[in-house]
């Protein structure tokens, strides 16, 4: 649905208006296109404290935005990254001023400010307190920049580990993420390079455009993942970093989950579109756009799991859980079976079917899941405790299972939790509450569901695991 008001403030008399009556002055977001795929402009290197993150400058130069140190005379950074892993005192967070006070003003609209974080010291409260100060620095700068300018935090445990993460936050991808603290981890001890999950020369990554009627015949004969026992190592192409994996997404006939198989298809991935047999048409339709296959199926099937791995006998390298509902009425107007049918879809098919595709060793080594929450999960929202519960429930499955996963099927489990994103799900909200949902974020508008699938397709190429990752343009909900 056309966001009026922000189409308005980008004509001449609607910035006038806007302006002297001081209200949100959304700028339009520099989104990924293949025309234009990365920042514009040169990325600034700045270190705060003492060590400097050894590789920084190398791995910055392999996301392809090799950093300057110096003056950048009369251009405007494109991003800034501030190394802050060195900050080990409170004394010591006076170079985060001092390094980012001069630059922050020139900083190109849409531009980009990312600050490495070390993990916080259980044995050092001193480096605790110094690193977790960052957060509240973050998350305030990502409120003052304005100007379509996002700021992040990353605490890694080493340059090489931050790579993919830093492709992402330093690309048109991660338009709508903003105020965000991303833990990076070292996969390597579960086998996994630093940056990828493993990939694979694969016999054929081929679109397949032909879908099947059920769920028994949804993938070729004999097709193969990426990440099946006897494939062949290699790093993938930084452009298609998902060849030769098979990806499922669920509730892919519409929405974010169509943005999601889109995505996921350009990376590379052959996508297998699921949804409910009702909206087959429109699976359908996805499918031969994005030269995958259909598995019409409702999620919410006793034996889900059973079908999707009977339907892909070659496993899956990504499993996104995206379909969800919303049966909204407050609690003393809310009947039982409003309540039970969102826990179902949106919270007990998503345990389900991972159990069984992890168990059955459907979802391969190397593998990545992600599913759906909301910041309804994170804030609360009245009317919505059966949703809010549900997506709630979805960053306790994540956080209990990731590092189990890891460990036990060298597989990552993450979650996005997207804000307010332009979709058949926010058209039906009240017009009123659709207005704030669109403003009351840092970047004054509401998320398209490109920006949801761009963060999905990071978390099923990165070295992050048990993260829960907010697409919202930094909301003010439950911040
Ligand atoms: N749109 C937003 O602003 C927003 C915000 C936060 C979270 N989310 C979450 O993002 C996900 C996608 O939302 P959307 O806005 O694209 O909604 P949507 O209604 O456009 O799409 C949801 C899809 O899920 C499918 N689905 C529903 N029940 C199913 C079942 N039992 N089995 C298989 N498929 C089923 C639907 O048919 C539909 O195609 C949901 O999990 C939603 O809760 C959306």
């Amino acid at each position: 649905m056309a966001d009026r008001y922000a189409t308005f403030t980008h004509t001449a008399p609607g910035r006038f208006l806007t302006r002297r009556l001081g209200l949100p002055q959304p700028v339009p977001l520099r989104r990924w296109s293949p025309l234009r795929p990365a920042l514009e402009g040169p990325v600034l290197l700045l270190t705060a404290g003492d060590i400097p993150l050894p590789g920084l400058h190398e791995s910055l130069t392999r996301t392809g935005l090799p950093p300057h140190n110096g003056p950048l005379g009369s251009r405007r950074p494109a991003a800034v990254v501030l190394d802050a892993t060195g900050v080990s005192t409170v004394a010591a967070l006076t170079d985060v001023h001092a390094t980012l006070h001069p630059v922050v003003r020139s900083i190109a609209p849409c531009g980009r400010v990312v600050v490495l974080g070390a993990p916080l010291s259980p044995a050092d409260h001193h480096q605790a307190a110094a690193q977790q100060a960052l957060e509240g620095f973050v998350r305030s700068l990502g409120k003052e920049l304005g100007g379509g300018r996002t700021v992040q935090l990353v605490r890694t445990p080493s340059a090489p580990a931050a790579e993919a993460t830093l492709r992402f936050l330093l690309s048109p991808k991660s338009a709508y993420v903003s105020g965000q603290v991303v833990e990076v981890g070292d996969l390597s001890e579960y086998g996994e390079s630093a940056e990828y999950a493993e990939s694979v020369e694969s016999g054929g990554c081929a679109a397949d455009s032909a879908y099947a009627g059920g769920a028994e015949h949804a993938v070729r004969a004999g097709e193969a993942d990426a990440t099946a026992p006897g494939a062949v190592l290699q790093l993938p192409h930084p452009a298609r970093p998902l060849a030769g994996r098979t990806a499922l997404v669920t509730g892919a006939a519409h929405g974010i989950g169509t943005a999601v198989a889109e995505v996921l298809a350009r990376d590379g991935a052959h996508v297998v579109v699921l949804d409910v047999p009702s909206a087959e048409p429109d699976l359908c339709r996805v499918a031969e756009r994005v030269g995958g296959t259909a598995l019409p199926l409702d999620i919410t099937a006793d034996d889900a799991g059973e079908r999707i791995a009977a339907a892909l006998p070659g496993g899956l390298g990504v499993l996104v859980h995206n379909a969800g509902i919303t049966r909204d009425r407050r609690l003393t107007n809310m009947a039982a079976d409003r309540w039970s049918s969102v826990l179902d879809v949106n919270l007990t098919s998503v345990l389900r079917t991972t159990d069984f595709l992890l168990k059955s060793g459907t979802v391969r080594r190397g593998g990545r899941i992600v599913a759906t929450a909301s910041i309804a999960g994170l804030a609360g929202n009245a009317g919505q405790t059966n949703y809010a519960a549900s997506k709630a429930g979805i960053v306790g499955f994540v956080r209990s299972l990731a590092p189990r996963a890891l460990a036990e099927h060298g597989v990552t489990v993450n979650a996005v939790a997207p804000g307010f994103i332009e979709s058949r799900m926010t058209a039906a909200v009240p017009m009123l509450i659709r207005q704030a949902g669109r403003r009351m974020n840092s970047l004054g508008q509401g998320g398209l569901p490109v920006d949801v699938a761009e963060t999905t397709a990071w978390l099923a190429t990165g070295a992050v695991n048990g993260q829960v990752i907010r697409v919202c343009g930094q909301s003010l909900l439950g911040a």
